[in-house]
């Protein structure tokens, strides 16, 4: 891999928690750092911060990942800004949302979950694979969770019985299934894609939302994502999960070749009707 100084890196979900951290310490690193929100003030706020403390200056861009047309210009914006990308760390995500939450949907009516753990960072990551493979060696970090449920293909949108930890899950396991998918599309390109368990109830907005008492630090998750972006040791690992900084295997319908096949198609129908 290249001298992090060398790098540039897109963080999602940059303007709270592990994203913020994980895009202030890379910038502290000497990285160049593209940090997505989907709210201008708190990005300003971070470039400020970031500035303040001596770390490269950091470029933001705006985008709700909710609307996939937002998604798309995300992916503009970058391509035509940064003619060299080498890592994308898909860490933006809605939690469990409140006890007894109700059922949301994104605004292309997706459920909102799904719409955004997985799908928009799918999206994204397609988008911008060539860019990636174009700067190779390049990584994707998909920012997965330990907390997964197996995909019902009769009823993958949680629309009956509802509740949000199910629906959090099983968006969860769709990111480790599409991370296999990517990095078996990308061997021989450069680019490696792995998903990781940052750690248990950080204390995070949504963890803080669901009312769960923390049980672990950003920090900790901070060490195991920046491993996944930073760590000449794994050069040409993909297709892998990490539960921290320990291989690990998710629940095993990641595995399973046909369920990963229609989670595929399922979510590139969504898109396309999404853009249509
Ligand atoms: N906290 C944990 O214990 C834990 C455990 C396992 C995995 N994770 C994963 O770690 C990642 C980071 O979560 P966190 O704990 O740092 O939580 P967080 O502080 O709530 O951060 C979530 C980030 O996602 C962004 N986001 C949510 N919905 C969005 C949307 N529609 N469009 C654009 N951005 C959106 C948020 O934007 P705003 O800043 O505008 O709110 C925020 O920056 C997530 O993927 C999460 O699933 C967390």
């Amino acid at each position: 891999m290249r001298p992090i100084e060398d790098q540039v890196v897109l963080v999602t979900g940059a303007t709270s928690g592990l994203g913020q951290a994980l895009a202030q310490r890379l910038a502290q690193m000497g990285a160049t750092v593209v940090a997505h929100g989907r709210d201008q003030g708190r990005l300003q706020a971070l470039a400020e911060q970031v500035a303040a403390s001596g770390g490269r200056g950091i470029n933001t861009v705006r985008a709700d990942l909710a609307e996939i047309r937002q998604v798309d210009s995300l992916a503009d914006t970058v391509l035509q800004r940064h003619h060299r990308l080498h890592a994308l760390v898909n860490n933006a995500g809605v939690g469990f949302g409140p006890p007894r939450g109700e059922r949301e949907l994104s605004v292309d009516g997706i459920e909102l979950r799904f719409a955004v753990n997985h799908l928009a960072g799918y999206a994204l990551a397609r988008r911008l694979a060539d860019r990636l493979a174009a700067s190779a060696p390049a990584r994707i970090v998909q920012v997965a969770s330990a907390a997964q449920l197996a995909l019902d293909p009769e009823e993958p949108l949680t629309a009956v019985n509802y509740d949000g930890i199910t629906a959090y899950r099983r968006s969860k396991l769709a990111q480790i299934m599409a991370t296999y998918d990517l990095a078996a599309d990308l061997v021989g390109t450069g680019v490696t894609v792995n998903a990781v368990h940052p750690a248990s109830f950080m204390d995070t907005a949504m963890v803080r939302e669901y009312g769960q008492q923390p049980l672990s630090t950003v920090d900790e998750g901070l060490q195991a994502v920046l491993r996944l972006v930073t760590d000449p040791a794994l050069d040409g690992v993909s297709g892998r999960y990490f539960n921290g900084i320990h291989s690990a295997e998710p629940d095993p319908q990641a595995d399973d070749p046909a369920v990963r096949g229609w989670l595929r198609s399922f979510s590139e129908d969504l898109l396309r009707r999404a853009r249509t």
